[in-house]
């Protein structure tokens, strides 16, 4: 590796990516490949933080990392791994759960949601699953993190795990910087604009995944949530709407006065058939991609072998020296 900053992320393999993670983080990704050295992992580690069906489980793994490809990684480019593959992400985890405050993984929302939503299954890795998530960005000592609005968070708490770190053992982690778009960076609900997409919405309205097809993405849209007014305009109380000027934003490239002016006089019926055209033939490429990819599994398990080599040799050099200042004996 070259003197380049480097870049890590990850997105969970729990089914299809919606368009909450490709406009928010993934699409993000492939153009940072040629001004930085970027790790990019498919987290199936922290995926078994709710239960999973293993076979399923494995299938979703494959398919995110042929859709990671979809969407413009280029292994050749970027480290491209499945997170189980690399053995220092749960070797430093270890380390930095010692280094972290029961009070501060209390605080993390996303835990008081998760475990909110599964009251059977509240086990002991959803609780620690920001240090794991610290880990995969401190095993590369990453400058930036690109990610979506929700993340911020988690990843507030990996920099306080460096500096506490940093503050025991001697000045060693880079303080990693969360790296977020000022458009799109929460894509919200189509079936409830407060509410930020997701897979695990209940209303399979309320969600767009980028492999569904042209007619479903239109039909989606359609039906999306708006208000009482008839003017397409970006305004505060208006969250349907925003959403909506936010999403076809992003994949136009228009700007907000822009897309006003083009839906002045029109109807709301106008716009939502817009937004699922525009959304749809922008994702058309990565479906087309996709297929073709996931239908090659040699040159698939080649990909993630090499990057799990690559990974793998790159943090262990950072992870043996953690291991070392702690006062572990040097094997
Ligand atoms: P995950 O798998 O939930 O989401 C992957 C990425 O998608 C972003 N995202 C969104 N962005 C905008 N609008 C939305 N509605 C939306 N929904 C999801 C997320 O912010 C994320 O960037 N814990 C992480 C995965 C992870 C990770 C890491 C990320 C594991 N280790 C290390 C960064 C660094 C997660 O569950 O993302």
């Amino acid at each position: 590796m070259d003197d380049k900053k480097l870049i890590f992320s990850a997105i969970q393999p729990t089914g299809t990516f919606t368009l909450g993670n490709y406009i928010g983080a993934v699409r993000n990704w492939a153009p940072l490949q040629d001004q930085y050295n970027c790790i990019y992992c498919v987290a199936d580690m922290h995926a078994i933080t709710v239960k999973q069906e293993p076979a399923k489980l494995r299938q979703n793994t494959m398919a995110a990392y042929a859709l990671l490809m979809a969407c413009g990684l280029d292994p050749e480019k970027s480290i491209l791994f499945i997170q189980s593959h690399v053995p220092t992400h749960a070797l430093l985890n270890w380390v930095l759960c010692c280094n972290t405050q029961f009070g501060e993984l209390s605080r993390m929302t996303q835990f008081k949601d998760k475990s909110q939503k599964h009251p059977d299954d509240v086990n002991a890795g959803l609780f620690t699953y920001p240090s794991l998530m610290a880990a995969d960005i401190l095993a590369y000592n990453a400058d930036f993190v690109p990610v979506g609005v929700d993340q911020k968070q988690h990843l507030e708490l990996a920099r306080n795990i460096a500096q506490r770190f940093n503050q025991r053992y001697g000045d060693f982690f880079t303080q990693p910087e969360p790296y977020i778009i000022d458009v799109g960076a929460k894509v919200m609900s189509l079936q409830d604009p407060t509410k930020k997409m997701s897979k695990s919405d209940e209303n399979p309205n309320a969600c767009i995944l980028i492999l569904d097809d042209k007619d479903t993405i239109i039909r989606k849209f359609k039906r999306a949530v708006t208000d009482s007014e008839a003017e397409v305009c970006y305004r505060e109380g208006k969250d349907g709407i925003n959403n909506l000027m936010a999403i076809y934003s992003c994949v136009t490239g228009k700007d907000f006065a822009a897309i006003e002016s083009e839906f002045a006089g029109k109807g709301y019926g106008d716009f939502k058939l817009a937004v699922g055209e525009a959304v749809a033939d922008h994702l058309e490429p990565v479906r087309t991609e996709f297929d073709r990819i996931i239908a090659d599994k040699a040159y698939l398990k080649q990909c993630y072998t090499d990057g799990a080599a690559k990974a793998f040799k790159y943090s262990q050099r950072i992870v043996s020296k953690v291991y070392h200042k702690v006062g572990f004996v040097d094997r």
